[in-house]
């Protein structure tokens, strides 16, 4: 007698398993990258400052007001991102202040880092004729010798999807110190109503 198996595993059963498996193993992948994918982090080095001479120019009787430049360096870290690019948009400003006092401002280059990339771009931030108060320019001069002044880096992206409500983006880089390392920024959106003079994300101090 030549019974058939009442039920054989045929090609298409076989299959539907490999579907499910292929699925199971994608969708584990998926969720491993996305709890191992961190969004992208920003920074920003002051690499250089002139104008800011503690005897020349800070503590100087003959200076009363300061024009001081610095050289800035933006990056993107990407590295950690599995999915997606992270660009600072076009337009953006970088403004420079210490103690809360205005120093100085500049372009920011729009550029982008790719998913797994870092990414820098250099910025100058000036100032002219700027009057800081007598008490901080001791203070920056004390710290300038020591080798700790440290100036609070704000680089606004303007929103250019908007109507009414602008969401510009802000990326705050406190006590980036001049000559050290990258200070790392917070990134927050700022709402900025058009149409009328309300507050503008960039410093407003100038
Ligand atoms: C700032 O950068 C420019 C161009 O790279 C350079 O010529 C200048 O010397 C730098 N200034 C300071 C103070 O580092």
């Amino acid at each position: 007698m030549n019974q058939q198996p009442d039920y054989e595993p045929g090609p298409g059963t076989c299959c539907c398993c490999l579907v499910f498996l292929a699925a199971t193993v994608g969708f584990i992948y998926l969720m491993v990258l996305l709890s191992v994918s961190k969004g992208a982090t920003y920074s920003v080095t002051v690499t250089g400052v002139a104008g800011l001479d503690p005897a020349a120019d800070l503590l100087s009787a003959s200076r009363p007001t300061l024009s001081p430049v610095f050289n800035l360096t933006v990056r993107i870290d990407n590295a950690r991102e599995k999915f997606s690019t992270h660009c600072l948009g076009s337009f953006a400003a970088a403004s420079v202040t210490y103690g809360d006092a205005f120093l100085g401002k500049g372009s920011v280059p729009e550029f982008c880092a790719g998913k797994g990339k870092v990414r820098e771009r250099g910025a100058r931030a000036w100032g002219h004729g700027v009057d800081l108060p007598r008490f901080l320019r001791d203070q920056m001069a004390g710290e300038l010798a020591a080798g700790e002044a440290a100036v609070d880096v704000e680089v606004t992206v303007p929103d250019q999807e908007c109507y009414h409500h602008c969401f510009d983006t802000v990326l705050t880089c406190s006590q980036a110190k001049i000559g050290g390392g990258p200070a790392p920024c917070t990134v927050h959106q700022n709402v900025v109503h058009h149409g009328h003079d309300g507050e503008t994300a960039a410093g407003s101090n100038d």
